[in-house]
């Protein structure tokens, strides 16, 4: 192709359809002991578990957000504000607001091997991870998050040329540590890998949807 020798060449970039998570990494690690005693208390009664994507491990199996405990209804406070703040970041100074919605919670207890299989949480806008504990030698564990640009990941090989619209096919990787906090949209796929090493991972996790 041609161009006139003077004429600039005009280009851009555009990064569309860009996926936000949101990471905090100073959750509210004064309440994880008593949310800890709480999971332990919960987990004594048989009829509290369930099984949703998790292979081993606990599932609280009703709404955590229903249990009135204290720590639970501080711990709610500050996951609204978290949601609130995530979704006010993307609206302009003058249209930052107050929404209306409602949070459903469980907790998960894993421990070495147990694991959770790829899966999106359907019925709700927003889901979020909140780490009580970790254990301290724990190794993997990691929570993937898959490329959402559907078949672009494996659709074409390209020998020698790296496109960058290629992900990487297992997803993206974040290593759990004990007051952090990820939320994400809730169609976005994610898996839990097991680890190895000793003691328990105690996980929070909640959807948001309309009240
Ligand atoms: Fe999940």
């Amino acid at each position: 192709m041609s161009q006139p020798s003077q004429a600039a060449v005009k280009v851009g970039l555009l990064p569309l359809f860009s996926t936000w998570v949101y990471r905090c990494e100073s959750g509210p690690i004064h309440l994880n002991e008593g949310l800890e005693h709480l999971a332990h208390e919960l987990m004594q009664n048989d009829g509290n578990a369930t099984k949703r994507t998790n292979f081993g491990g606990w599932h609280y199996a009703f709404d955590f957000f229903e249990l009135k405990h204290p720590q639970v209804a501080e711990f709610q406070a500050i996951m609204v504000q978290h949601v609130q703040a995530y979704l006010n970041h993307f609206r302009s100074e003058g249209h930052k607001k107050k929404d209306l919605f409602r949070l459903r919670g469980w907790i998960n207890v894993n421990r070495a091997g147990d694991f959770n299989v790829l899966h999106c949480h359907p019925g709700c806008f927003l889901s979020a991870t909140y780490y009580v504990k970790v254990p301290e030698a724990m190794k993997g564990g990691e929570i993937y998050f898959r490329d959402p640009r559907g078949p672009a990941v494996a659709m074409y090989e390209t020998p020698g040329i790296e496109l960058p619209w290629v992900g990487s096919g297992i997803g993206i990787p974040f290593s759990p540590t004990a007051g952090h906090l990820l939320m994400f949209p809730s169609w976005l796929e994610h898996r839990v890998e097991p680890f190895e090493g000793t003691g328990e991972r105690i996980s929070i996790a909640f959807n948001a949807s309309n009240p």
